[in-house]
């Protein structure tokens, strides 16, 4: 059986100019997909696949994303003597030393990201996940890939297919054999020019990866975009060690920009039994209308 998964990366120094002005003051990580922050569902899927800890890589004004993982003091007070519940904030209250947090000071690219984590995550191996993407599956596509490793080990990439016209934005598989939701992945190249792509299985943002990817990473080496890539650093170790791509089961939602995050919400909120029936009646009465 190979090494547990216990710690997971989350690259949050971004600063979300896609999402401007809201993110001039609020980190894209805290804005809501119903009622959670976009982060909550990150962290959800990572303790769900038995991470136990969450080392968050951020930058200059994301303090609320770390703030908000500690303990309301005054809010739970002022929510106690109304005689409140203070079950909803459970998910944001983290174990005592379960987040870590380090800075990215300079914005030099996801590779260079997750190598701002190496002393944390020390010698063992650790999951990566870009909040950005919200991943829905049951169990989540962590869990989902958790379980994969443990049978293959190695380095463990998620993979989901995507029309041949975007593949230039994502990191892009090279396959070789399946079997089942396992792919060989001979090859990988981050932001493919059009048309060049090896196929149209991108990478959306869920990894295990070895401690030796950090090593690859000490080069520092440049690539798509003048940025370190995460993606260059794993191609680097095809040959030396397992590299498999996982086809997850469910849905991938990009909260990037304005459009993705609004479909988020729309997405999740139909799934909500609370809040569920009020948006599916908007949405009937919208269509009725000749709005949808
Ligand atoms: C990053 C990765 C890319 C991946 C993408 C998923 O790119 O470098 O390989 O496909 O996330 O969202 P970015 O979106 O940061 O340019």
């Amino acid at each position: 059986m190979p090494t547990r998964v216990r710690k997971a990366v989350f690259p949050v120094a971004g600063l979300g100019t896609r999402l401007l002005p809201a993110t001039k003051t609020i980190p894209k990580e805290m804005i809501t997909i119903v009622d959670r922050p976009l982060i909550q569902y990150a962290v959800d899927e990572a303790r769900e696949a038995g991470i136990e800890q969450l080392i968050f890589v951020t930058g200059r004004g994301k303090s609320a994303l770390v703030d908000y993982f500690d303990v309301g003091f005054e809010l739970e007070a002022t929510l106690r003597d109304k005689g409140k519940s203070l079950d909803v904030l459970d998910p944001s209250n983290a174990r005592f030393g379960e987040v870590v947090s380090v800075r990215q000071q300079v914005p030099l690219g996801l590779g260079h990201a997750v190598w701002c984590a190496r002393d944390i995550v020390g010698d063992e191996p650790f999951a990566v996940l870009l909040p950005d993407e919200l991943m829905f599956g049951q169990p989540g596509c962590l869990a989902q890939m958790v379980e994969a490793y443990d049978k293959v080990g190695g380095n463990l990439v998620a993979a989901l297919e995507v029309p041949e016209s975007e593949t230039h934005k994502y990191g892009v598989i090279d396959p070789g054999a399946s079997d089942g939701r396992l792919t060989e992945i001979k090859g990988l190249v981050e932001k493919p020019a059009p048309g060049t792509a090896p196929s149209n299985l991108m990478l959306p943002g869920r990894y295990i990866l070895q401690p030796e990817v950090m090593r690859a990473l000490d080069a520092q080496e440049k690539g798509a975009g003048g940025e370190i890539q995460l993606t260059d650093a794993m191609a680097k170790l095809i040959g030396q060690q397992p590299l498999h791509a996982f086809r997850f089961e469910g849905e991938r939602y990009d909260c990037g920009g304005a459009d993705g995050f609004v479909i988020a919400n729309i997405a999740m909120a139909l799934k909500r039994q609370d809040v569920g029936p009020a948006v599916k009646a908007f949405l009937s009465t919208a269509k009725a209308r000749g709005a949808v």
